[in-house]
């Protein structure tokens, strides 16, 4: 298949290959190579071993039911005393969070206190009414009172809906209606690059947008700064936790297909895409993959860089480690502030042994050089992990050597929102890496490439990622695989279940997998998701817009971002007015994390002979990238004047 019908780049496969260092083989939780085969020979059942790593009340039936697709059929748990109560033997007195503040703040909780926190606020929540199957949203910053909350919400059997605390209000008000919230948790405000954001306005009009009353329980993050008052429905957090301290909860035990949470995501609609995930699949599935691809120990302190309202910081910076019983590092703001060598600061202090982090955190901190680094002891490093988007080769190289001293494996981990958990990454004490390659499927993935027809294409080849067996972390909606197929039924030819992914990505000689990106119209910057749907409809209700196209580029060897490319009507020209609406319009449609980088105004966007955008022509011009034959298009002259209109900018 050629790059053109994908609409995407494709790229050389991965060649270099290196193998784990025989330290950490020694000591690696999974050294043998045989669990492959394993997993293949004894699917489904084999996924007993990720269940094992989990505490079950009472014992499934079926570990997967083919004709529901459902995981550990009968099987009961509780996903807050799996992350808990079960550690409180041996381990009650180990640190089970540890908060790094913004200002040089630290509080930490040892998995005894942070059980009584939890089961405090547990308690609160059924005083407000709270009761089994309701859905609490939460939409809070990095404050250890945001795990609490979802653990909280867990013990009782009440799910949880965390919502990015950068998106909007109107944001915050779609995901809160579609899933019928009527209990929000959230702060005063936060901190954000040194300055307070408020949020306790933003969350007042939200809930105005609701058909119902929302009660909301308010964490005082900003203290002195920022004075609010509470209304009728408003409950002040810390007055809730001295009220019912020392209260214990009973936890309530939720069948294993049971809603755990539910959490949104961008999709190629304008609407956010609900994933829920069930209690025992998931928890099963985070556990198992933080022993495995993370290999993560009871005795490690592990630092997951993302934010919890997205997956990443729910598999791996909750639920995954907490399971496991590690000390968890919770960092309040982005790791790279606010200062530039907060990153190495906080590991030294720490004494921090898995690194879990994205590309464009590793990006940020290369151009900054290795000299800082050299200050400071990052000797404790034992495991390096990346996710979110494609990783270069180059940038592994420096993250394996400068950050990881050329000791370290570095595990590629490919997922999405939709998976759950990782499902392609080598096994670090098992598999070579090959710089650029996420990986081989982990054991019991099935993943193939396939062309537009389902055929599977020649190694080496682009085409489209699929996954041919369902897994334990797979969210309800995949039950019916359907659902989430770009085309009715999945693409052509598959009879049986298939999830396709709508990443483009080649598989080479050895069946390493390389990610070449989003096939569909999601576009991923900086570790964030976004719809260029959402996106684009936000512009184009600017008034005097005609159309729009987002892409993503890295122009000039400027770090990647959004490039808004913008047609206005006859009537208009382009002004600084209308650049500051567009702007104002993406604030308050998605919220501020999804400004574009860059609004070019064009008198056209490059089109098919049907009138289809192309944004691969859009994306390669945001990227310096050679244009290559562009005489398809309906309006191919465009080109030379988008060439020179992108690179005034
Ligand atoms: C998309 C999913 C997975 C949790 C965080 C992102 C891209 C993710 C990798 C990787 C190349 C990657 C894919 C995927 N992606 N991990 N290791 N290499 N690309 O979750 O926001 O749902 O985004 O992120 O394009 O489809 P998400």
């Amino acid at each position: 298949m050629t790059s053109d019908e994908l609409d995407i780049h494709t790229r050389e496969p991965a060649k270099e290959r290196i193998a784990p260092s025989s330290a950490f083989v020694e000591q690696a939780n999974i050294r043998d190579s045989s669990l492959y085969d394993t997993f293949e020979r004894e699917w489904p059942t084999v996924w007993n071993r990720a269940a094992e790593h989990v505490h079950w009340d009472s014992p499934y039936d079926h570990v997967f039911d083919e004709q529901t697709r459902e995981w550990f059929v009968g099987g009961e748990l509780n996903a807050a005393v799996n992350c808990l109560d079960r550690h409180l033997d041996e381990q009650k007195n180990q640190r089970a969070l540890v908060w790094e503040g913004l200002f040089d703040e630290q509080r930490t909780f040892t998995y005894l206190e942070l059980t009584r926190e939890v089961e405090a606020f547990a308690a609160a929540l059924r005083e407000l009414g709270v009761e089994e199957g309701d859905v609490v949203t939460l939409h809070m910053p990095m404050v250890p009172e945001l795990p609490i909350a979802m653990l909280a919400c867990a013990r009782i059997g009440a799910v949880h809906s965390v919502v990015y605390v950068g998106f909007s209000a109107d944001s915050l008000t779609t995901r809160m209606a579609e899933s019928g919230s009527e209990l929000l948790v959230t702060c005063d405000g936060y901190y954000q690059r040194g300055g307070a954001v408020s949020l306790k306005n933003k969350t007042d009009r939200a809930c105005l947008g609701l058909e119902w009353d929302v009660t909301t329980v308010v964490v005082d993050r900003l203290g002195e700064a920022y004075e609010y008052a509470l209304g009728p429905n408003d409950f002040d957090y810390k007055t809730l936790r001295e009220d019912h301290y020392g209260t214990e909860v009973e936890p309530v035990a939720r069948a294993a297909t049971d809603t755990l949470f539910l959490i949104y995501t961008s999709g190629t609609t304008g609407k956010p895409k609900r994933v829920t995930q069930t209690t025992g699949g998931y928890l099963s599935y985070v556990t198992w993959t933080s022993h495995a691809t993370l290999d993560l120990k009871p005795s490690d302190t592990y630092w997951c860089t993302a934010d919890i309202g997205w997956i990443t910081g729910h598999s791996y910076l909750v639920y995954g480690p907490l399971s496991i019983g590690a000390t968890v590092v919770l960092h309040e703001g982005r790791p790279e502030y606010p200062s530039k060598t907060r990153l190495w600061e906080v590991i030294e202090r720490n004494a921090v042994d898995i690194l879990y982090t994205s590309p464009s955190t590793i990006r940020t901190l290369m151009k900054r050089g290795e000299s800082y680094i050299d200050e400071y002891d990052t000797s404790s490093l034992r495991l390096l992990g990346t996710v979110g988007e494609p990783i270069n080769p180059r940038v592994w190289r420096w993250y394996y050597e400068a950050v990881g001293n050329g000791e370290c494996p570095v595990v590629d981990t490919w997922w999405q929102t939709e998976t759950g958990g990782h499902l392609i990454t080598t096994l670090p004490g098992v598999t070579d890496m090959k710089p650029g390659a996420a990986g081989p499927p982990l054991p019991g993935i099935s993943a193939s490439v396939v062309d537009a027809s389902g055929e599977s294409v020649d190694p080496g080849e682009g085409g489209y990622l699929v996954i041919d067996k369902p897994w334990p972390g797979m969210p309800q909606e995949l039950v019916d695989s359907t659902r989430w197929a770009s085309q009715e039924g999945g693409l052509p030819n598959t009879d049986g279940w298939q999830y396709v992914t709508e990443d483009g990505a080649l598989v080479d000689e050895d069946g390493y997998v390389t990610i070449l990106g989003r096939v569909d119209d999601v576009i991923k910057v900086s570790g964030y998701r976004f719809g260029s749907m959402e996106l684009e409809s936000a512009i184009v209700a600017v008034e005097g817009v005609a159309e729009a196209a987002v892409v993503t580029g890295t122009h000039d060897g400027h770090e990647r971002g959004l490039y808004a490319y913008v047609c206005l009507e006859d009537t208009y020209e382009r002004t600084k007015r209308i650049r500051k609406a567009i702007h104002e319009s993406i604030e308050r449609v998605v919220g501020p994390f999804a400004r574009p980088d860059a609004i070019i105004f064009t008198p056209e966007l490059p089109k098919t002979s049907s009138g289809k955008i192309v944004r691969r022509v859009l994306t390669d011009l945001a990227n310096g990238n050679d244009l290559g034959d562009t005489s398809s298009l309906r309006n191919p002259e465009i080109v030379g004047e988008l060439e020179s209109i992108t690179r005034e900018n």
